[in-house]
């Protein structure tokens, strides 16, 4: 089975299992685990912030940041299709507390002059003062799209002069990076913090990271406790963590070719719209065929191949480290064949 479903289904090679058999353990919440302590330290360099902390998701990530930057009542801006707002189970709400304003972006693009009316609106007793900007950079339902410097750093200007502060969902951020030419700490110089995944395309089985001033990092260490995410000999998979900052963020550009190869396939084939595509994410507009995207997704897993469906319509290929260029072109010439 060829499964472009998602980079989650990446497996650990063996090169990293090795690393977990000779981390170095302690107890993490003595903050005594030396290879959770390494891999806090070697991501807040790699994205030039002062201190990491380790959480087990991206989504425990956004969420002790958020929870971090936000006390009750705040209001938080996001884009109306980030993963906070659609898939993160309105942690936004139920645990911080903070009221959503959604704006409306282009494959995740906000424009200024709506992240500017939020935030420079006058006082008045009814309203909900915005506190906390979110920006997901590569854009998830963007189609990895990568949210150029430019914008994050205007919606950044934005926030913090009118008293804000800003997160990165930053789960796919070396995606940006290597497709950019950019280093990632570059990228996210003006934010306040980021959480970053392991275990999307740098191929861990496990983990994210928040990083931040070390003040920041310090409240979010007390938060991720409240929401259980303090484990003990964390070591055991933080260890594949360092070894991928180290060794898996370059081969991104594999993963990045072999979606440009799907999306010129997909392009040949009549009526069918696919997003561009930036980095690892393929998606596609199928509403101008005479398919549901049901019916494709059947046909292609009948096949041997696994894609995503994200509507009625749209349907999403991912490609990531276990996806060779020979997977890649069996995709290639087997499209075709299903849209018949
Ligand atoms: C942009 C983005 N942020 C956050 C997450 C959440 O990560 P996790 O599945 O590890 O909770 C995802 C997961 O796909 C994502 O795509």
């Amino acid at each position: 089975m060829i499964d472009l479903r998602s980079d989650t289904f990446t497996l650990p090679s063996k090169e990293m299992m090795e690393t977990i058999m000779h981390a170095k353990l302690g107890d993490d919440v003595w903050e005594e685990d030396p290879t959770a302590i390494e891999l806090e330290a070697l991501a807040a360099k790699k994205l030039g912030k002062e201190a990491g902390l380790f959480v087990s998701s991206g989504t425990q990530g956004n969420l002790v940041a958020n929870m971090t930057h936000l006390n009750r009542g705040d209001g938080i801006v996001l884009e109306e299709e980030s993963h906070i707002n659609m898939y993160e189970v309105g942690g936004i709400g139920q645990i911080c507390g903070a009221y959503p304003f959604l704006i409306k972006g282009e494959d995740g693009l906000m424009s200024p002059s709506d992240v500017e009316a939020i935030f420079t609106r006058s006082y008045n007793v009814h309203w909900v003062e915005p506190k906390l900007l979110c920006i997901e950079n590569t854009h998830n339902r963007g189609g990895g799209k990568i949210i150029p410097k430019s914008n994050i750093d205007i919606l950044s200007n934005i926030a913090h002069e009118n008293g804000g502060v800003v997160h990165i969902d930053g789960a796919r951020i070396f995606n940006a990076a290597v497709a950019t030419d950019m280093p990632a700490s570059k990228i996210v110089e003006n934010a306040d913090s980021i959480q970053i995944c392991l275990s999307k395309s740098l191929g861990c089985p496990i983990g994210s990271l928040v990083v931040g001033t070390e003040e920041f990092i310090h409240k979010a260490r007390k938060n991720r406790k409240a929401v259980g995410g303090a484990m003990r000999q964390v070591g055991i998979i933080a260890a594949p963590g360092i070894y991928a900052l180290n060794n898996m963020v370059d081969r991104l550009a594999e993963d990045h070719k072999h979606a440009k190869m799907l999306e010129k396939a997909l392009n040949e084939i009549e009526n069918i719209r696919v997003k561009p595509v930036d980095t690892n994410l393929v998606i596609s507009d199928i509403s101008s065929t005479s398919y549901t995207a049901n019916e494709i997704g059947q046909k292609l897993s009948q096949k041997g191949i696994k894609v995503s469906i994200m509507g009625d319509h749209l349907f999403r290929m991912v490609t990531y480290f276990g996806i060779t260029t020979e997977h890649i072109e069996t995709v290639v010439s087997t499209l075709p064949e299903v849209f018949l």
